[in-house]
């Protein structure tokens, strides 16, 4: 049984008011941090303490000038719900800075807290964290310019196809009609190598524009990962790249594509492999995820299993975070491309997500994350 609400904003808190407060606080996702009207921390939840890495015992009675030291915006918003008892809110491009991790985008509220009597006793304010939102909106973002981009280019691709046949066909007639020995036949030869590329990243294209529905089934990520890897450490034999994998054995099959999901990894793990120039590490770690679940209205939540592919690579520049998703962006004389589009394209197919992170000092990690039940 729940217990019972008695307090009506009246009197003071019931005991019973008080433990479903705390409990309430202990609970909530939302960074509450109190202060008192000296501007002192009296209250600092859990949600907060993860947020800011640090420990409640640390925290309570430090002043809230300490704790966001010149993060002007937060500061401005006790100061006023502080000093005006005027509840107050800022969700623009906020970020929180911290000591020992990366800023995060946030929006925060700051509220004037009431005594019983009316006066004012303080000050509460509650933070959010938006880095979840803010990466839905870079995927559906990505996501739109790719089907913008990709109808298109498929149109085009089409219309190329057709001359591109007609290009291969004299060539090959050409080659016919000149003998074995001649001179000529190399270029004849190289026509046609030349035409069949073409029409492969055409092809490439097409399935990005209109790609056949993923044929859902049992997959066990296990084997796909172990086969690609076999594969690769083939590839790299003569140069001084590990491969390590830290599989989860006790991870059920996904519902999935088997041949889409292996295209998937193998874009990742090639690209994490080309990324590192001489002498490097490629990590493949699968983990059931503990934060993430997917729900589509009327269906229920599942859990998500988390793909981490992480290199020891090149990393890659803040300038170009925004564009390794566009269809022919490559920084690689013989890339097409279009691995990260397609591969963003499957993992969409899958209601999955796909975040990266990547610095040049320490290299990349992209992280899929996918529903195990559908
Ligand atoms: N793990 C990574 N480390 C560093 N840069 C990366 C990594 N993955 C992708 N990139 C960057 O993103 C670009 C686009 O990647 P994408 O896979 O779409 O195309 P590509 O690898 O260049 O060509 P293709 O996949 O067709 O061979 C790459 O050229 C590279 O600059
Ligand atoms: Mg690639």
């Amino acid at each position: 049984m729940p217990p019972e609400v008695t307090n009506k904003g009246t009197g003071p808190p019931s005991s019973t008011d008080s433990a479903l407060y705390g409990m309430i606080l202990e609970n909530i996702d939302r960074a509450v941090i109190a202060f008192n009207q000296a501007g002192r921390i009296t209250l600092f939840n859990p949600a907060a303490e993860a947020l800011m890495e640090c420990s409640s015992r640390q925290m309570i009675d430090q002043h809230y000038q300490e704790l966001f030291k010149g993060q002007e915006t937060l500061l401005y918003l006790i100061k006023v719900a502080l000093e005006e008892g005027r509840p107050i809110t800022d969700d623009e491009g906020l970020y929180l800075h911290r000591s020992k991790a990366a800023p995060l985008p946030i929006n925060a509220y700051a509220a004037p807290i009431f005594a019983h009597r009316g006066d004012q006793d303080g000050v509460v304010m509650i933070i959010r964290d938006l880095s979840r939102i803010k990466e839905l909106e870079g995927t559906l973002r990505r996501a739109d310019r790719l089907s913008m981009l990709g109808t298109l280019a498929a149109g085009l691709a089409h219309e190329i196809k057709n001359p591109l046949g007609g290009i291969k066909g004299a060539a090959q007639l050409l080659s016919r009609e000149l003998t074995k020995k001649s001179s000529l036949q190399d270029y004849t030869h190289i026509m046609i190598k030349e035409v069949e590329r073409i029409n492969f990243i055409i092809e490439e294209l097409m399935d990005l524009g209109n790609p056949r529905p993923p044929v859902i089934g049992d997959v066990d990520l296990t084997d796909i990962l172990d086969n690609i890897i076999l594969l690769q450490r083939e590839a790299v034999h003569c140069q001084s790249i590990k491969f390590k994998l830290k599989l989860d054995p006790s991870i059920p099959p996904v519902q999935g594509d088997e041949d889409l999901l292996t295209r998937l990894f193998l874009n990742l793990i090639k690209n994490a492999r080309e990324a590192i120039p001489h002498k490097g590490e490629v990590l493949i770690e699968t983990r059931i995820s503990s934060n993430y679940h997917m729900s589509s209205p009327g269906k229920r939540s599942s859990p998500m299993v988390d793909i981490t592919i992480r290199d020891t690579g090149c990393g890659i520049a803040q300038e170009e975070m925004d564009r390794i998703f566009t269809p022919y962006f490559t920084t690689k004389s013989k890339g097409s491309g279009l691995g990260l589009a397609i591969s963003q394209k499957i993992v969409e197919d899958h209601h999955g997500l796909l975040k990266i992170e990547s610095s040049p000092e320490k290299g990349t990690s992209i992280i899929v994350s996918l529903p195990l039940h559908r």
